[in-house]
């Protein structure tokens, strides 16, 4: 691992651990996957909050322009962290092919898959992440995890050729979410009352990465979590279900409310970079995936964070008589902290705090 990688997938290493769509074959289920605290804190009634709905079209076209959604978006990051993006302009047909070649990958034999498995001291690649002991409680998921952008960081090794419209079709996939990240950015910084340039600069060479997850239906659902309950480590994330079952739980208000995703939605989140950028304004949101009896769910999380030498401090509009809320660091080394622990709530984001 060198210093001077501008990679942010070779800043953390993972212990490789079973192949969870196998395991899911079978009847017995290993301790390692039982979650005591699934049940902890309680989950939403059906009818309460749902998560709001952002209409892009009505931010951008110049004849639907509507002035209130801005506040509405504002809202959304200041109080949830997340909203539901509809009228994104992603072709129907990207998000389907997206979806299609994603199912079709998972569909493969595990040989198949295990062609492009992580490599020891590696995040990239299909296999799993955060898992830094043998007695650490595991997820019941596989991933694929690969670098985006900038391209250079791409390692085609780890890119499925099967499907064989694969590659091509991450591409378009990542190129148009990238886009609509950027539009946010603009219309955040107009929100937040932040000089438009500032958020350029900071985002200018901005990283992707996607994180496909693959959750296997279980015998004891309840008993296991798909992914445990974290914050996201990065400044912006957009969600795609992949086969419209839902199962990502988010926090408000001590509960976990269950996202119920409008066909085709895109999901954003704000993460814990865009937190700290924004003073705290907008909010990174504990959010966690939970497993379904029958039904297998997949998944695809695209992130973006600025360049790692970009440092994250608040942007000056947002720093009140109170001061900055949070350590100035590196996007790198922000990095390096996030995957050093295990995904537990917003514990990396909380000791960036200054005062706590
Ligand atoms: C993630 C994530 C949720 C989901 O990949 O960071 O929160 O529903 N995924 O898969
Ligand atoms: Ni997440």
């Amino acid at each position: 691992m060198s210093s001077k990688s501008t990679n942010p997938l070779e800043l953390g290493r993972s212990l490789s651990v079973p192949n969870v769509q196998e395991l899911a074959q079978s009847d017995q289920i290993s301790e390692r996957y039982f979650r005591p605290e699934v049940d902890v804190a309680p989950v939403a009634s059906i009818d309460e909050d749902e998560l709001p709905v952002i209409d892009l079209m009505k931010l951008l076209n110049p004849e639907l322009i509507d002035k209130d959604e801005l506040f509405r978006l504002g809202l959304a990051c200041k109080e949830w962290g997340f909203f539901q993006l509809i009228n994104h302009g992603i072709p129907e047909e990207v998000i389907e092919k997206t979806k299609d070649d994603i199912k079709k990958f998972f569909k493969l034999p595990l040989k198949e898959k295990e062609a492009i498995k992580q490599l020891p001291g590696h995040i990239e690649g299909y296999g799993q992440i955060f898992v830094h002991s043998e007695e650490q409680k595991l997820d019941w998921a596989d991933v694929l995890i690969l670098n985006i952008q900038p391209s250079q960081n791409r390692d085609m090794r780890f890119w499925p050729t099967n499907p064989t419209t694969f590659r091509d079709t991450l591409d378009t996939y990542a190129i148009k979410i990238g886009k609509v990240v950027d539009c946010l950015y603009g219309l955040m910084a107009e929100d937040l009352g932040v000089d438009p340039q500032d958020m350029l600069n900071i985002f200018r060479d901005q990283m992707q990465s996607v994180r496909i997850n693959y959750y296997p239906p279980c015998k004891q659902a309840k008993k296991v979590l798909g992914l445990s309950p974290h914050s996201d480590g990065i400044a912006l994330t957009v969600l795609l279900q992949a086969n419209d079952v839902n199962g990502l739980q988010i926090k408000k208000n001590d509960k976990w409310l269950l996202v119920k995703s409008k066909p085709n939605a895109l999901i954003i989140n704000i993460g814990d970079m865009m937190e700290i950028l924004t003073n705290g304004k907008y909010k990174s949101i504990e959010h966690r995936a939970i497993i379904n009896m029958e039904e297998e769910r997949l998944s695809i999380a695209t992130f973006h964070l600025p360049s790692i030498d970009v440092l994250l401090r608040p942007f000056p509009e947002l720093v009140n008589s109170d001061g900055e809320l949070y350590k100035t660091i590196s996007a790198k080394e922000y990095t390096r902290e996030y995957f050093a622990g295990k995904l537990n709530g917003k514990n990396a984001l909380e000791s960036m705090k200054l005062r706590k």
